[in-house]
């Protein structure tokens, strides 16, 4: 039994990811940043990396909802919503938004999000 286990963390079933992202401000004129990634770090990580400098007061503990971005295309490429993540944001903005300390991108395409909480 412990060598099936074993076995069973040396190689996960991980699915491939591998993301097009195209950051653009709130009013959605302004193109950020553009990646591609394959990472299935958190988005706020990411971003990071990117050298987009998003909010994040809670450093990512899923409190304080600076780092909220608003989905407007791919939203099947993200990872679940989760009941803790909706408290945060609110009812009226969990199919629309998320925060970028929880989400993480899935599968293969293309995600457009737009930001409003920079660093400036
Ligand atoms: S950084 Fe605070 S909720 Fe995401």
């Amino acid at each position: 039994m412990f060598r099936r286990l074993k076995k069973w963390i040396k190689s996960p079933q991980i699915a491939k990811t591998s993301i097009r992202c195209i950051v653009r401000s709130s009013d959605g004129q302004n193109i950020l940043s553009q990646f591609e990634t394959t990472s299935t770090k958190p988005l706020l990580q990411i971003l990071r990396e990117q050298q987009v400098d998003i909010s994040s007061y809670c450093g990512g503990m899923c409190s304080c909802g600076t780092c909220m971005i608003k989905i407007v295309d791919g939203q099947s490429l993200t990872t679940p919503i989760q009941n803790r993540e909706i408290a945060v944001l609110g009812f009226s903005k969990k199919d629309t938004h998320r925060l970028a300390c929880q989400m993480r991108f899935q599968g293969t395409g293309t995600v457009t999000i737009e930001l409003d909480n920079l660093y400036s």
